[in-house]
C-alpha cells in the first residue's frame, strides 16, 4: 500500500507552518464553511439524550434511513426501500473502502478509473484484489472508455467504480454515460459503485444527476452519498449507501464484522441536515462559484488556459512546464509558499496535472495569483 497522499501533504504543510510561512492552501478539499446551525443545535439537544450514548447496531437509525429515502425521493425521483435499500456510513469513504471485501476473492478485478479518489483503490488492494485502471484524459472527456477493456480483464472484473462530479477532474457526466455503464456492467456481470459526493456542488445552474435515475442501475448497482460536502460536515462522519438490497445487505455484513455504527446523535442531526432549511446550499455554491471565477481569471491572466467546471470545488490543471508533478508542487511551496495537490497522487495518468481546491477565501486565492505572478 503506498502511503495515504493526503497525509503526506499535511506533513510538508504543518512543516512548512511550523518554519513561520504563511502558507496558501488550495489542496485538501475540506469546506471552509461551517456546518449549519441548526445541524449543530441538533446535535448538542440529542447529545444530551442518555438513550444516544449506547452503540448503535441497528444499521442506521431507521429516522435515518426514512429522511434519506426521502432527500433521494424529493432531488432524484428514485424510490428506495429505507430498510433494505439504504445502509447510513461512518462517512463514506470507509463504505467505499469496505465495499471490496465483500465481492473481491484473490486475483479478481476492480476495475478503476485513473485518476482517481484513492480509497477505490487502497480498498481494492486490502480486499487482495487488483485494480485495473481506466485512464481519463481530456482526448475522453474524462469518462473510461468501457469498449477498450479487454475480454479477459471483463471476465475477472467484479467491481467498476465511477464518481460524477468527478475527483479530482472536476469532469461530469451526461445519463447517456451512465446508461452506457449500465449496458456494460449488465453485459459482464460487473457492479457498479457510483460515487456521488459532490452532487450538490455545482454552478451554472447546472444539477447532476444520479446512476440510480437510469434504468437497469439498481439491478447491478450501488451509490455512495455523504453529508461532508452537502452540509459542511466532513468532520462528522456521516454517510450513507443506497441501492440494490443484495449490494446493501453484504455491505452490511462486512461492516457488522469491523464497527459499531454511527453516534446516534449525529445520525440524528444528519435527519435534521437532510429534513431542514436546504437554503445554504445554494449560498455555499454561489461562495465556491465567485471563487473559481477568480481562481480561472487569475490563471487565465498568467497565461494559464483553465477550463471552468461546473461541479466540485476543484479546478483540474495541466502544468503548464515540463516538469512533473511532485516536482511542480514542491517547487510551489518552496517558491510561493503554496500548496497544491499532485496530479501523480490519483494515479499515473495524472502526471503533468495539479489539482487546486477552492475550499478558501477570495481574498486569499488572489493572493495566491500574486504570488504566482512572481514565480512564472
Ligand atoms: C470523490 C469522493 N468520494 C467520497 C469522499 C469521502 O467523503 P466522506 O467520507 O467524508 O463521506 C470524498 C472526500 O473527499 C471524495 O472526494
Amino acid at each position: 500500500m503506498p502511503p495515504y497522499l493526503f497525509l503526506e501533504i499535511d506533513k510538508a504543510k504543518r512543516k512548512a507552518r511550523e518554519e513561520g510561512r504563511d502558507i496558501i492552501d488550495l489542496g485538501v478539499g475540506d469546506p471552509d464553511q461551517p456546518t449549519p446551525a441548526h445541524i449543530i443545535e441538533k446535535l448538542y439537544q440529542a447529545s444530551r439524550d442518555p438513550a444516544t450514548h449506547r452503540y448503535a447496531l441497528d444499521q442506521g437509525m431507521p429516522v435515518l434511513r426514512q429522511a434519506i429515502a426521502n432527500w433521494y425521493k424529493g432531488r432524484f425521483n428514485v424510490g428506495l426501500n429505507p430498510e433494505t435499500e439504504i445502509l447510513p456510513l461512518i462517512g463514506s469513504k470507509e463504505g467505499l473502502a469496505h465495499f471490496p471485501l465483500a465481492f473481491l476473492n484473490e486475483g479478481d478485478y476492480s476495475l478503476v478509473p485513473d485518476p482517481s479518489y484513492p480509497p477505490y483503490k487502497g480498498g481494492t488492494i486490502l480486499a487482495g484484489g487488483k485494480p485495473y485502471l481506466l485512464p481519463l484524459n481530456q482526448a475522453n472527456a474524462f469518462l473510461p472508455v468501457l469498449k477498450k477493456i479487454p475480454a479477459q480483464i471483463r471476465k475477472k472484473a467484479k467491481l467498476l467504480y465511477i464518481n460524477y462530479p468527478n475527483n479530482p477532474t472536476a469532469s461530469t457526466c451526461e445519463k447517456e454515460f451512465y446508461r452506457e455503464v449500465v449496458e456494460f456492467a449488465s453485459k459482464n456481470k460487473i457492479i457498479v459503485i457510483s460515487d456521488l459526493a459532490y452532487s450538490e456542488i455545482a454552478y451554472d445552474g447546472y444539477r447532476p444527476s444520479s446512476f440510480l435515475e437510469v434504468d437497469g442501475s439498481q439491478e447491478i448497482g450501488i451509490e455512495f452519498h455523504s453529508l461532508s460536502k452537502t452540509y459542511n460536515m466532513t468532520g462528522w462522519r456521516i454517510g450513507w449507501a443506497c441501492g440494490n438490497a443484495k449490494l446493501i445487505s453484504a455491505l452490511a455484513k462486512i461492516k457488522s464484522n469491523i464497527d459499531s455504527g454511527i453516534f446516534s446523535a449525529i445520525q440524528l442531526a444528519g435527519v435534521a441536515a437532510l429534513e431542514g432549511p436546504q437554503q445554504h446550499i445554494r449560498e455555499t455554491c454561489r461562495l465556491y462559484q465567485e471563487r473559481r471565477d477568480t481562481l480561472i481569471q487569475g490563471l487565465n491572466s498568467l497565461g494559464w488556459p483553465v477550463t471552468s467546471p461546473r461541479a466540485t470545488f476543484y479546478v483540474w490543471l495541466k502544468i503548464p512546464k515540463k516538469i512533473d508533478s511532485i516536482k511542480f508542487s514542491k517547487l510551489l511551496l518552496e517558491k510561493a509558499d503554496i500548496v497544491i495537490t499532485p496530479g501523480v497522487g490519483f494515479g499515473q495518468c495524472a502526471e503533468g496535472y495539479i489539482r487546486m481546491a477552492i475550499t478558501i477565501s477570495k481574498e486569499r486565492i488572489k493572493e495566491a495569483i500574486e504570488r504566482l505572478r512572481k514565480i512564472f
